[in-house]
């Protein structure tokens, strides 16, 4: 019967999701961060959930609810946050999947007073923030890993780079270029690049349809 949850694909497997963007602080009141939605993330960490994984799901600020109460939700604000919260539980899952839209750097100094204005000109030192992924893909052992990359130019040069760097199984590249896809919409059109150089070209879809596929692809990667 189908509705053991031993039958489901994921049944006993551990998937860890980062998404959103990441808030990089200025000063009390002010942050570098980005237009992510973090929906992307959220439709992941649901669907793998109802394909029977257990899921915890490492956000950074965004107005999107649990999707369900058993998916455990880790909330941070910046990159620095996230990346502690990623490294910590990456020893433990079989799965992993960066759908974060992290900042690549943060101001050097976060002033701890709101900044006061001053002359008719500023200047905002920041420093390179760790790389996620890429520091997941150094450590990997058993797990599976996979990316994004939104690319504006070169797109599949760009993302195939990431694949390998990264030392992932597969990455998604998401087109800024294709319409209706991008940060803030509903809907994504996406390639997926395998490690084995085979490349898989997805149509235009809503974001949930878009993590039915990824899951999919997972699936059959576990099922090799
Ligand atoms: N990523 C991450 N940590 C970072 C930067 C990126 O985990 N500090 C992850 C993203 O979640 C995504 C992938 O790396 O899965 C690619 O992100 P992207 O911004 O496209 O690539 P970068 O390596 O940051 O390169 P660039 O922005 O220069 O294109
Ligand atoms: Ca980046």
């Amino acid at each position: 019967a189908n509705h053991l949850a031993e039958n489901l694909p994921l049944y006993n497997k551990k998937v860890l999701i980062t998404a959103g963007p990441t808030y990089e602080a200025i000063d009390p009141v002010r942050f570098i961060g980005n237009h992510s939605s973090g929906k992307m993330g959220f439709e992941l960490a649901a669907a793998a959930h109802a394909a029977g994984a257990q899921v915890t799901l490492i956000s950074g600020p965004t107005h999107l609810e649990n999707p369900n109460e058993d998916i455990k939700i880790i909330r941070v604000q910046s990159a620095v946050e996230m990346y502690n919260a990623a490294t910590d539980h990456f020893s433990e899952v079989d799965i992993a999947i960066a759908s974060a839209a992290v900042s690549d750097y943060r101001p050097k100094i976060s002033a701890s007073q709101k900044i006061k204005k001053s002359a008719e000109t500023m200047e905002l030192q920041l420093v390179k923030n760790p790389d996620i992924l890429a520091s997941l893909g150094e450590f990997k052992k058993h797990q599976l890993l996979v990316g994004f990359a939104l690319e504006t130019e070169n797109e599949e040069e760009n993302a195939s780079g990431k694949l390998k760097r990264k030392n992932l199984d597969f990455i998604v590249l998401n087109s800024l270029n294709d319409s209706g896809a991008g940060f803030k919409s509903e809907t994504n059109k996406v390639k997926i690049l395998f490690k084995d150089e085979k490349v898989k070209a997805f149509p235009l879809k809503s974001k949930r349809e878009v993590a039915q596929d990824i899951l999919n692809e997972i699936i059959l990667l576990l099922d090799e």
